[in-house]
């Protein structure tokens, strides 16, 4: 069954229902994924609110201001139901959803005890892993195979069970993995079939993180990548999801720091107040901080941290603000924090005259708190976008990402509030409404 609808100017996008299951398919099953599965089943029965989701609980405006027509998201598209989500992950450690979220230490023993034999229920499939590619770590859940190649085609088959065992009708994949050592694309990446060769000969620049990707583009699944390395953002990949007509997006999901950045650096730039230097600290004590205290997995991270200032601040239009700049980030592993990220940020800033102002920032924040609600919100998004034919790079799920991918030829839009507009524009366009330009001298007609 189709739905169709049409506005003046509108694009009449045929998107169809949401009907049958939706299989989630989690490359990692750490403190993100457990606090995503966890939340999701207390959500489902009634004993926690899905706090921070735009699909469950944000509004949209259509119209003028006099309309006053603020739908939910969820009711202006067709989105999947709660209900209808089916988890399966991949880690090469053994531990099922309930004894890593209880190892994660994010949520309370009390609430993870009420869907306990839930997550009993969810064990790890054996994982496409290397160490590789994350120094730090090492399980014994993990796949055999004398090629790379081979590695990917059972991944697809593991995908191919699961959608028949457990009925599902559609799949999206968020790769909630740890960060992998730095790469940069090279030739192996740049078409398919050189990257298909790659993986036959076992090229050292082809990441497990990559295979989940190739293996989710070849079995038809939406993919997004919730690290910050390259995963799905290469070439090959890119062009595969086009020809076999898959939404991918990424790459690490905003939360913590970068969030705030993107927040607080665009009304520098509103203001027109200078920046001197920008020093961002963060202590934590998760997993994740441990494998970003290997030197090759922080590279990664913080080349992804740093980019998104100078693209906001745009040194090259406003020199005397922003050309000399001062940027730096650090992150120090820290156990006694767990998952309870502290980041301090300090600013340097000037105004009027040049005169110097402080900015200090310290966010308790909780990463897996923050980060939970994105891959369930790129869970639906993903497969509403398959539903409407929309294939590639999604460039609207920017919002949800601290280095969004987009077109070779375009830089990539960070700031939180333009990211929020183009999803939100987003979700017109595919409804046929007009789009909103907070123009507004028509009212004074
Ligand atoms: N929490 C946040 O706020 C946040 C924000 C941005 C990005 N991230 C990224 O999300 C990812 C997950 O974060 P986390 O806090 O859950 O980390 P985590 O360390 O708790 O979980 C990651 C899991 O991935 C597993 N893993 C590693 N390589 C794998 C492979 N090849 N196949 C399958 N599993 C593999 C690990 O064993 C681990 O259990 C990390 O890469 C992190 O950098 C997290």
């Amino acid at each position: 069954m189709t739905d169709e609808r049409k506005a003046p100017g509108g694009h009449a996008a045929r998107i169809r229902e949401p009907q049958g299951k939706l299989g989630v398919l989690l490359p990692g099953l750490g403190a993100v994924s457990t606090t995503f599965i966890a939340g999701v089943e207390s959500i489902r029965r009634g004993m926690s609110q899905p706090i921070g989701s735009l699909t469950q609980m944000g509004h949209i405006r259509l119209g003028k201001r006099t309309e006053h027509r603020n739908p939910r998201i969820s009711e202006l598209v067709p989105l999947a139901d709660l209900a209808d989500l089916e988890f399966a992950a991949w880690d090469p450690f053994e531990a099922d959803a309930y004894r890593s979220a209880l190892n994660a230490g994010v949520l309370e023993p009390e609430l993870l005890n009420q869907v306990r034999p839930f997550l009993e229920g969810i064990h790890p499939l054996p994982a496409a892993f290397d160490q590789h590619y994350v120094k730090k770590l090492d399980g014994p859940n993990v796949k055999r195979g004398a090629s790379k190649m081979e590695l990917a085609e059972q991944l697809i088959e593991d995908i191919a069970t699961f959608r028949r065992d457990r009925g599902v009708e559609r799949l999206a994949m968020v790769w909630c993995g740890s960060t992998e050592i730095f790469l940069q694309p090279g030739a192996a990446h740049q078409s398919v079939q050189s990257f298909e060769r790659a993986m036959r000969e076992n090229d050292p620049s082809i990441a497990p993180s990559m295979l989940y990707a190739y293996a989710a583009i070849m079995s038809g699944v939406p993919y997004a990548n919730g690290a910050p390395n390259l995963s799905v953002d290469l070439p090959a990949l890119v062009a595969l999801a086009n020809e076999r007509e898959v939404p991918i997006c990424g790459k690490d999901f905003k939360t913590g720091q970068t969030l705030l950045k993107t927040a607080l650096a665009p009304m520098l730039k509103a203001r027109l107040l200078g920046l001197a230097g920008w020093f961002s600290m963060n202590i934590l004590g998760n997993r994740d901080g441990e494998v970003l205290d290997d030197p090759e997995s922080f590279k990664t991270k913080e080349e992804s941290k740093l980019s998104v200032l100078e693209y906001i601040l745009q040194p090259e239009l406003y020199p005397a603000l922003y050309e000399k700049f001062y940027h730096k980030v650090r992150i120090n592993y820290y156990p006694p924090r767990g998952d309870n990220k502290e980041g301090w940020d300090n600013l340097d800033i000037f105004g009027w005259l040049g005169y110097p102002m402080q900015i200090k920032v310290d966010f308790l924040c909780r990463d897996s708190i923050l980060a939970a609600p994105i891959v369930l919100d790129l869970v639906l998004f993903l497969d509403l976008a398959a539903r409407a034919g929309m294939k590639g790079i999604q460039e609207w799920l920017s919002f949800y990402f601290k280095s969004p991918m987009v077109a070779p030829e375009l830089y990539p839009e960070h700031d939180l509030f333009i990211q929020l507009m183009k999803l939100k524009n987003t979700l017109r366009w595919l409804r046929g409404e007009e789009q909103i330009t907070h123009l507004g001298v028509e009212y004074y007609d």
